[in-house]
């Protein structure tokens, strides 16, 4: 069932867990992230980054990922990550998603505010939920990437809690995508987290907020973030090279039997599907903090 962006992050918070949100660029990865929010009963947000459109086209994989949604036995928020533009945002929102990131994390604050709000408008005319961010992650998920290690490498500069009380007063989104020691993609080493800017936040805002960079983290890690206040985690670097690592395998075990077989396309998909199930069904589990299955 298709749900909104409120109405997933409300269970989160009612049931002090997280849910994750899943970067889903091939039909594989949008398959197996339905199938393990039908397998385990968690809600789920199945998301289309602004920045994969190359590899997995908004007028291809949208209506996918909507219609997907609509026939699940699960609850599920079709959502727009990390997107820059206001035009791809009203895309998305005429094909029906139920969420939606704008990020202006890389402006000015005052630029940040301006097009935050305007995102706000756009989303209440869809009754869409909307998520901003405040403080940046250095490496976005849009554009060029660094691949990850630290957050100081990366140029990361934490949220500030005050600013962040009058962010959300003044464009009124509904979650907040905060920069608190997590990056996006591969970690060179171990991340080092500050727990205290989000329970700072909390304390001067109560909203949902959202980690971003969250593939790579410890159990241990989550279940603090979620204790202070994490209700959505985005997740995607080490799923992906998970799945990818199953297709590698895959070949390699054809070609070891015997050196001449012929590996089809849809054996390695199958590989990479069954690999991200599994790790997608772990996740959640994780991420659940010990709430039972909602659905
Ligand atoms: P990772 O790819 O580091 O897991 O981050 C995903 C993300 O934050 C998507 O917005």
């Amino acid at each position: 069932m298709l749900v909104n962006l409120r109405d997933i992050c409300a269970i989160a918070e009612q049931n002090n867990m997280a849910i994750g949100s899943f970067n889903a660029p091939s039909f594989e990865a949008v398959r197996a992230t339905l199938d393990a929010a039908e397998q385990t009963g968690y809600p789920v947000i199945l998301s289309h980054a602004e920045g994969h459109d190359p590899m997995a086209p908004l007028d291809k994989i949208g209506p996918t990922m909507v219609a997907l949604a609509e026939r699940s036995s699960a609850l599920v928020c079709v959502h727009l990550d990390h997107c820059e533009n206001l035009s791809y945002m009203r895309r998305a929102l005429e094909m029906g998603f139920t969420g939606a990131m704008f990020d202006g994390s890389y402006l000015p604050y005052d630029e940040n505010v301006a097009n935050s709000q305007r995102a706000a408008d756009m989303c209440a005319n869809y009754d869409c939920g909307l998520e901003c961010e405040l403080g940046s992650m250095g490496a976005r998920e849009a554009g060029a990437r660094d691949e990850g290690g630290t957050a100081e490498e990366s140029g990361a500069i934490y949220t500030d809690p005050d600013q962040a009380a009058d962010f959300i007063e003044s464009t009124g989104l509904d979650i907040l995508a905060c920069s608190f020691g997590t990056v996006h993609g591969i970690y060179k080493g171990e991340p080092h987290l500050s727990f205290d800017v989000l329970r700072e936040i909390r304390e001067r805002a109560n909203v949902p907020l959202v980690m971003h960079g969250g593939s790579g983290v410890s159990d241990e890690d989550y279940h603090k973030a979620i204790d202070a206040g994490i209700r959505k985690i985005n997740y995607f670097t080490y799923g992906s090279k998970f799945a990818g690592e199953a297709a590698q395998e895959c070949i390699a075990k054809k070609r070891a039997a015997n050196p001449d077989a012929l590996v089809y396309w849809h054996d390695m998909t199958m590989s990479a599907y069954e690999r991200y199930l599994e790790v997608t069904i772990e996740t959640m589990k994780v991420f659940a903090n010990g709430a039972k299955p909602v659905a």
